[in-house]
């Protein structure tokens, strides 16, 4: 049985327009204006659903706020710049990365806020999070200011819709979200896939078996095509983080997370976080086609290991106290812990086209590849 307040009207949408594809399933489960996951709970931390790096240690970003301000200098300072967070959750990464970008002389002159937050219950929270800081609020990136910006995203790409495709007797078919009456309880089923969503598929994905699943975010290509366009037009640079696979890959990876534990995704919408892994490779080929330098994807240990993670951490123990010392030697330790998140997270940047260099990361990955 399926159940939480979504359900009724789920229901009836499925009873008027038929089975809803997963991307419209997860819309509506984390962003319904009244009920939705985003719009209704408090997801984050121990007593929450889920953890997130900058909740785990300062130093995350700490270490993401110096590199804003390093690839501010290294774009010439400029006069004004837009520090542009996409899906800020509590605030935390925002307020932690403006402490620290502090100490660069003119960075914090120079920035402009701006939030890029679905959730209205959320943007109060990130309000309270930043205190005395002038914030701009938006929807999507279209509306940011035509100035060089610095963007920055954690777990933002996870938490965007993805459909779903199942290879069939040599077909695609999509999975899409049925109601099962006998069962009270929402189901999948399958129906052909449309051409624009099997084109999705790569051929660098290689050849399907019976059964293998590819997952496709049209919504993710959107916001990344839209944050490059924005780039190539203005300058600066974007920095994301989340997890996912390092190059398009078959496989399942929507999953539902509540009270910290895996949870059937389709039995109580709107009461439990549903991600999907990133295909960052999707990404940094979007980005490529608008015209920009993409970098990555590098490990979460190995870019805050060169951002100097270890370095930072010695600093802040020699004023901390013993169980400050604790907090920060464990909360590190979990950030680049490959048996934690050192590994499974991964880190990309897309910036302007005469950008070659990125702190944290090799060449751009056009030029790495040849
Ligand atoms: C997993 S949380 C990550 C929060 C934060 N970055 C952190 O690391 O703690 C996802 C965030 O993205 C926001 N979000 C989800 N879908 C969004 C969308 N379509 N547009 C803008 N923000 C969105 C959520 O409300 C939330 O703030």
């Amino acid at each position: 049985m399926t159940d939480g307040p979504l359900v009724p009207y789920l229901k009836d949408l499925i009873a008027a327009e038929g089975p809803l594809s997963l991307a419209r399933y997860m819309r509506e489960a984390l962003l319904h204006p009244e009920h939705g996951y985003y719009t209704g709970r408090e997801p984050f931390g121990t007593q929450g659903d889920f953890i997130t790096a900058p909740e785990i240690s300062q130093v995350f970003g700490e270490l993401i706020g110096l590199w804003c301000a390093a690839v501010w200098q290294q774009i010439g300072s400029p006069e004004r710049v837009a520090l542009v967070e996409f899906g800020p959750g509590r605030g935390t990464l925002m307020a932690d990365a403006l402490r620290a970008a502090r100490i660069v002389p003119g960075f914090a002159e120079a920035i402009e806020v701006h939030l890029v937050e679905a959730s209205p219950r959320l943007r109060e929270i990130q309000r309270t999070a930043l205190p005395g800081i002038r914030v701009t609020w938006h929807s999507a990136p279209d509306t940011l200011p035509a100035c060089p910006t610095l963007m920055i995203g954690n777990e933002f790409f996870d938490a965007l819709p993805i459909n779903q495709l199942v290879y069939r007797s040599g077909m695609w078919q999509e999975r899409c979200i049925g109601w099962n009456e006998e069962k009270s309880a929402l189901s999948w089923v399958e129906k052909q896939a449309t051409d624009d969503l099997e084109a999705c598929v790569p051929a660098a994905a290689g050849a399907p078996d019976e059964g293998d699943i590819f997952e496709i975010s049209a919504e993710g290509r959107a916001r990344m095509d839209e944050i490059a366009r924005h780039i190539r037009r203005h300058g600066g640079a974007g920095l994301f983080i989340d997890y996912g696979h390092g190059s398009s890959a078959f496989g399942d990876t929507f999953q539902a997370v509540k009270a910290h534990k895996p949870v059937d995704p389709l039995s109580a919408p709107g009461t439990a976080d549903l991600t999907a892994h990133v295909d960052f490779d999707a990404l940094l080929d979007t980005a490529a086609a608008t015209g920009c330098n993409g970098f990555g994807t590098v490990t979460q240990v190995a870019f805050l290991t060169a951002l100097g993670i270890e370095q930072r951490v010695e600093r802040l123990l020699a004023q901390a106290s013993e169980t400050q010392a604790a907090t920060l030697r464990s909360g590190a330790r979990r950030l680049i812990d490959p048996a934690e998140m050192g590994t499974l997270f991964k880190v990309v940047a897309v910036a302007a086209r005469e950008i070659e260099e990125l702190p944290g990361f090799g060449p751009p990955r056009d030029q790495a590849r040849t």
